[in-house]
């Protein structure tokens, strides 16, 4: 059932922070022209968490990071490499998973962060995987975590309902093929880069200039209905793809998580491919889209909630900004 590795890497335990204030859709219709009747109907989301003042993305990386661990019982010290999956990090220089290495004990490891938007948990477990496939490392970490709301222009209702904070980590260990990580698959189409971006705060706009906080570049913009047709078509026919490299029928996963754009996503990917509402996990209307979280986050919840345990079949999918997809399956 694996696509020919003979060490591949299994999830070795999960972990997830969220912050603690919670702004539900009734809150945001006092601030923009929406309703709770929209925001559930089109996207399924009710509410979203939003970090504190003073609070930033590394509070979220290092607690669900050692959550990650303690749950692996693995000792910070063991880890060999941390890669923290984020398109809002803590600072520009340096790296978030710099920042977070010396609060999260992982003296040992090599530090980096990957920029796939939604994507970059499922792109940085491929990267994991071979890693450990190759003898490199051994216990490595990965942490999907975002402060999108810090990058959210609160004045646009297109934008400003979708997204949430929160962080969500993976321990990865090798393991015998057959188990873990059976088959993985990225994809990027740069073509359609302006469909989700944000065009200030880096070296053409620098945030320190006049021009980009004029213009309202320093966020989030999205062309929503072009990226939803891309979204449901490139996750269904990866994950398909994988399923027949595998050998394995829709019918045999024991658990679907996509990412946790929007409901009416999740439900045409499952629907395409040919799933039943049981086999699809769903918790974008407790949390909203928190990109490369979201997936991290799901399976803790699956886990918490006894929809996912061990040696079920699960497989992941993602998508974003780039735009990039991947998919992943997984004996978990
Ligand atoms: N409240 C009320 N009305 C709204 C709101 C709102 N919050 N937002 C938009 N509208 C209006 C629009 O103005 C438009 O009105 P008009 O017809 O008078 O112009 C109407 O609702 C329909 O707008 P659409 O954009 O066509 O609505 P759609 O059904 O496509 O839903 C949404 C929009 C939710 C954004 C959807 O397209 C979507 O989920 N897209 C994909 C998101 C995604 O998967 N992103 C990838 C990951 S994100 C990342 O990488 C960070």
């Amino acid at each position: 059932m694996n696509d020919g590795y003979r060490t591949t890497a299994r999830i070795a335990g999960l972990g997830r922070f969220l912050p603690e204030k919670i702004v539900t859709n009734h809150d945001l219709e006092k601030i923009v022209d929406t309703s709770d009747e929209w925001i559930t109907s089109r996207t399924g989301i009710k509410e979203r968490r939003v970090v504190a003042e003073g609070e930033g993305l590394l509070d979220l990386v290092v607690r669900a990071g050692k959550a990650a661990l303690d749950d692996a019982g693995v000792e910070a010290e063991a880890v060999d490499l941390l890669i923290v999956a984020t398109a809002t990090p803590e600072q520009p220089i340096p790296a978030t998973s710099a920042i977070a290495q010396p609060q999260l004990g992982v003296v040992n490891a090599a530090c980096f962060d990957l920029s796939a938007a939604c994507s970059g948990f499922t792109y940085s477990l491929n990267v994991a995987r071979q890693f450990i496939a190759t003898g490199a490392a051994h216990n490595i970490l990965v942490i999907g975590a975002e402060c999108l709301t810090r990058y959210t222009d609160w004045s646009d209702r297109k934008t400003c309902v979708l997204f949430g904070d929160g962080a969500g980590a993976a321990l990865l260990q090798p393991a015998d093929a057959g188990e873990g990580i059976l088959h993985i698959d990225w994809r990027t189409d740069g073509t359609l880069a302006d469909f989700i971006s944000m065009p200030g705060g880096g070296s053409r706009f620098p945030p320190n200039s006049r021009e980009s906080i004029d213009q309202g570049f320093p966020f989030i913009k999205m062309r929503g209905n072009e990226t939803f047709k891309v979204a449901v078509r490139a996750m269904t026919e990866l994950s398909l793809d994988l399923l027949k490299r595998a050998g394995v029928q829709p019918a045999d996963l024991d658990l679907f998580i996509p990412h946790q754009a929007n409901q009416r996503i999740i439900q045409a990917v499952g629907k395409r491919m040919g799933l039943s509402g049981e086999q699809v996990y769903s918790n974008v209307h407790q949390f909203g889209n928190t990109s490369a979280a979201s997936i991290p986050m799901a399976m803790v919840g699956a886990v918490e909630e006894g929809r996912l345990k061990r040696g079920d079949l699960l497989m992941l999918t993602a998508f974003g900004g780039g735009l990039t997809w991947g998919s992943a399956l997984i004996r978990f």
